[in-house]
């Protein structure tokens, strides 16, 4: 799956997409990570045929999803996020009628829809109406539609959003076992940092219409470089976090310094993190600033999305849910 410079401007002035280059292999499971509005859906029904691009090209399974648009189609499965369900429909009627649609009929339909609903863990709740299932089940049985035509690339907008995490656990199983089994490609998008570490071989991370890394995760978080050192201060307004990143940018082995919340917190990126602490901490004092927490770690993907925007996503996403009011 190939994309260059794929653009989606909405009248008058959303540049939802924004120029992205995409180059995903066959096989892969590959994660698009952002915050609400990012332009992920946006980025995904490009891709699937379902919305033309304001410029640029995409190829998937190198057909192009313009010229070649009926041919895309039959190769790929869609789940996108506003998939509406009939609550009044069992499980597997709506599998049947979704497969009649493909053109499957009589035996081969029925063999069809029990292979699907096996795929899924859904043959025991097949026969109670949609309405009665819980939100893990409906994204199986979202999953399972997308699955009728047996396509080798499978795209799915924001699968386990709102789950708890044991119905989340149950779709990264499916989707590993898909992939993995199955040969699958997957594209996904999410906007939780878990999700991605932990179930894309490759990621690239959106953020208002344009990507701002991409790798695998674990390139990702090695090129930050540095252990990640947090300092709450209890007394932090915005001259308190200027001082103390004023007081830390010197000293040595950090690599950058940040106060991304505004809130008193102040993340310094440090090599050999251990031994730092204790110089970061006298180094605060001696200009003056009180130091209330201090933790250690590895470096995270959250913050590469710090590094990248000046950002938490976790702060993205706030700011978008407080736009959308
Ligand atoms: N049909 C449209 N007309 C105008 N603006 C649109 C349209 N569709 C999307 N947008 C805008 O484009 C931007 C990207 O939206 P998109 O739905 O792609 O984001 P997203 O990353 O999928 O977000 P979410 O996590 O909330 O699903 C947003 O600012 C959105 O408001
Ligand atoms: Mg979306």
């Amino acid at each position: 799956m190939v994309a260059r410079g794929l653009t989606k401007h909405f009248p008058p002035d959303v540049r939802a997409v924004d120029g992205i280059d995409l180059n995903i292999g066959a096989g892969k499971v590959f994660g698009f990570l952002g915050a609400n509005g990012s332009g992920k859906t946006t980025t995904i029904r490009m891709l699937t045929t379902l919305l033309q691009p304001t410029s640029g090209s995409a190829q998937v399974d190198g057909l192009d999803v313009l010229r070649q648009s009926m041919e895309v189609r039959r190769r790929i499965g869609v789940a996108l996020q506003e998939a509406g369900l009939d609550l009044l429909q069992t499980g597997r009627e709506l599998l049947m009628l979704q497969s009649r649609l493909f053109g499957l009929a009589g035996g081969r339909l029925k063999a069809r829809v029990g292979e699907l609903l096996e795929i899924v863990d859904m043959t025991e709740a097949a026969d109670r109406r949609i309405g009665t299932y819980s939100g893990g089940m409906k994204r199986r049985l979202d999953l399972a539609t997308a699955l009728i035509h047996d396509p080798r690339i499978l795209f799915l907008d924001e699968p386990t959003t709102g789950l708890d995490p044991i119905s989340r656990d149950a779709i990264w199983r499916h989707v590993r076992t898909l992939n993995e089994e199955r040969g699958i490609t997957v594209f996904l998008t999410t906007q939780y940092l878990e999700e991605a570490d932990r179930l894309a071989h490759e990621l690239a991370i959106i953020d208002s219409g344009k990507i701002i890394a991409e790798g695998s995760p674990e390139e990702m978080k090695a090129s930050i470089g540095a252990d990640v050192i947090t300092v709450k201060m209890p007394d932090g307004g915005a001259s308190t976090e200027a001082a103390a990143e004023a007081a830390v940018r010197g000293m040595e082995g950090v690599e950058d310094v940040r106060s991304p919340d505004g809130n008193g917190t102040l993340v310094i990126y440090i090599k050999d993190g251990a031994r730092a602490i204790a110089p970061v901490v006298i180094q605060l004092n001696q200009a003056g600033v009180e130091v209330g927490e201090i933790t250690l770690a590895r470096p995270t993907l959250d913050d590469v999305f710090l590094q990248k925007t000046g950002h938490h996503l976790a702060e993205a996403q706030a700011a978008a849910a407080r736009e959308a009011v």
